[in-house]
């Protein structure tokens, strides 16, 4: 999938928080996304999944070359559009495997029972948990890691054609973060494209982006490879954005 943005300015309860955002991810690119927080990041993956919150005041999203901007969620998502939040919610009442069923029915209409499991269970053996996690109910009492494996989950069973992943590094042991960082190398590919968001460059050592970019006041503040996210971890953000 062909994301791109175009000249992006949106607002939130009245507060302008991404000033022109453009960018192109092409198929099989992963592209990393950093910088200081409020600066607009979670916003930027709320604009894209298509969250109601949030104004697109100017600017457009295309995926493939088409518009999606007038395209509620849930429709992008079948389209292939996932977003993995930097805080998951609690869903009460909804176990991790009846989300997890509906989401591969979503991707797969005529997946029957049999074959939901048997990938289900190379899933979970691939992020190193057992049945029984699946069997809570999503996110409630989860700890901040079994909250970020259940997301890795709903990607693994969505299998999109781009991801956006918020944070997905935040609060994880150094082992954790090499597994889910590995089952999303997993997915790399000519049909798997994805904005990666995080503050840490050790995600990125994992993951190999083609590009990585620092998104500041809402707007992109400098774009390139892999040595930006380091000099960013050496010299904070501040001589980028008094650019
Ligand atoms: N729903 C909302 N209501 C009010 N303000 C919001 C809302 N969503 C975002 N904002 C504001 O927009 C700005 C950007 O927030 P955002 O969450 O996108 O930043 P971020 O770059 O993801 O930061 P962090 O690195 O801390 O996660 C902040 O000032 C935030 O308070
Ligand atoms: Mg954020």
């Amino acid at each position: 999938m062909k994301l791109e943005l175009r000249d992006l300015h949106v607002s939130v309860e009245g507060k302008n928080v991404l000033n022109g955002i453009s960018l192109v991810i092409n198929p099989g690119e992963v592209h990393a996304l950093m910088g200081p927080n409020g600066g607009g990041k979670s916003t930027l993956s709320a604009v894209i999944a298509g969250h109601p919150r949030y104004k697109v005041e100017q600017g457009d999203i295309l995926v493939d070359g088409k518009s999606i901007i007038q395209m509620p969620a849930y429709e992008r998502a079948r389209l292939g559009v996932f977003l993995s939040f930097q805080h998951p919610v609690e869903l009460q009442g909804v176990s991790l495997s009846k989300l997890l069923l509906m989401l591969a029915k979503l991707r797969n209409p005529s997946l029957s029972i049999v074959e939901f499991k048997r990938c289900l269970l190379k899933n979970l053996q691939n992020i190193g948990v057992d049945e029984s996690f699946v069997n809570r109910e999503t996110n409630v009492g989860f700890s901040g890691g079994e909250k970020k494996r259940a997301e890795v989950l709903q990607l693994l069973t969505l299998q999109p054609s781009l991801a956006v992943l918020d944070e997905l590094d935040s609060g994880l042991d150094v082992d954790t973060l090499r597994v889910l960082a590995s089952s999303v190398n997993d997915l790399r590919g000519s049909n798997f494209s994805a904005l990666v968001i995080t503050h840490y460059p050790r995600l990125l050592e994992y993951i190999k982006p083609d590009f990585v970019h620092v998104l500041a006041e809402g707007k992109i503040v400098a774009s390139g490879s892999m040595k930006l996210a380091r000099e960013v971890e050496t010299n904070g953000y501040q001589k980028l954005v008094s650019i």
